[in-house]
């Protein structure tokens, strides 16, 4: 079996789509915007609800969350209108009879018509990360345990400071009684921080993005865990569709065996039939 293609669309730069390829898919991804760092195997710009789904074994969509996170109700970004494609995505995966998994932050619309798991990078795989966030899917998965947080934001000014338009990738401080060995904690968001891009492309566990890349992105993590997932699907369903051919084709060369063998039953039982009227006429 060759390396099942799977889509990802609203693909940013790609924190999905290496996970992913991790998990052992050949990754082709689709976002409306150019996307220079895309870390995948090919990449196309296109508007991800119309573009063609034929030709993949699985599917991956993130579409832009700032709809539904809850860091819309910060004081300059009250009252910005933003695009909630989630229902859309949904639809158009429904069509593929495929295995998919939507991806979006907490608050999201997510699960109301199949389940959905939510995965926080700590409990994950003790990355220095929360970053919640969840997948529906329509095939079954399960999350792994959500560990008591070890640090944890502070309310109010501490958030608007560490939060602020000019300085939004910041790092949690420690909690009082938490071991100094778990570090600090980061959390990614906005869109033109300086502080300490460094420990948060390591916390995320990417390398290849800019600031502004990484704060739209997932730790790579979340998609191998769940590719694995799809992966199993995949194969699944593979298996299935090869013992069905197999079967057919088995059922048809028996057929065909039958049929043969019923010419032949009649070939020769006309020929006794023949002969037997043959030596019936000389006898006359
Ligand atoms: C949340 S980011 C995806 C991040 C990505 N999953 C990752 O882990 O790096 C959402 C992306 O959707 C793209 N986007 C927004 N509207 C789109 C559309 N209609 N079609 C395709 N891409 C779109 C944005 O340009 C952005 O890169």
């Amino acid at each position: 079996m060759n390396k099942p293609r799977l889509l990802d669309l609203f693909c940013g730069a790609g924190g999905a789509t290496k996970g992913y390829q991790r998990a052992g898919f050949y990754v082709v991804g689709v976002d409306i915007k150019p996307q220079p760092h895309y870390c995948g195997d090919e990449v196309y710009q296109a508007d991800a609800l119309t573009y063609p789904l034929d030709g993949f074994d699985a599917y991956h969509a993130s579409p832009p969350c700032q709809a539904y996170s809850r860091l819309r109700f910060l004081p300059w970004l009250k009252g910005k209108d933003y695009p909630a494609l989630i229902n859309d995505t949904r639809d158009i995966l429904l069509s593929t009879g495929k295995p998919w998994v939507i991806e979006n932050v907490a608050d999201a619309p997510l699960g109301r018509e199949f389940g959905s798991i939510m995965l926080c990078g700590w409990s994950l795989a003790e990355l220095p990360i929360y970053r919640h966030r969840l997948f529906e899917s329509n095939i079954a998965m399960l999350a792994p345990g959500h560990r008591p947080h070890p640090s944890v934001i502070y309310p109010g000014g501490k958030l608007n400071r560490r939060y602020s338009q000019n300085g939004g990738i910041g790092v949690f401080g420690f909690t009082k009684g938490v071991p100094r060995s778990y570090g600090t904690f980061v959390s990614v968001v906005g869109h033109d921080g300086t502080a300490n891009f460094p420990r948060a492309k390591e916390a995320m566990g990417i390398d290849w993005m800019n600031k502004a890349e990484l704060t739209q992105a997932i730790p790579p993590a979340y998609t191998e865990y769940i590719g694995g997932y799809l992966m199993r699907a995949v194969q699944e369903a593979y298996e299935e569709a090869t013992k069905a051919y197999e079967e057919a084709l088995a059922k048809a060369y028996e057929e065909t065996i039958a049929k043969i063998k019923k010419t032949q039953v009649e070939t020769s039982s006309r020929r006794v039939l023949d002969e037997a009227e043959v030596k019936e006429g000389d006898k006359r």
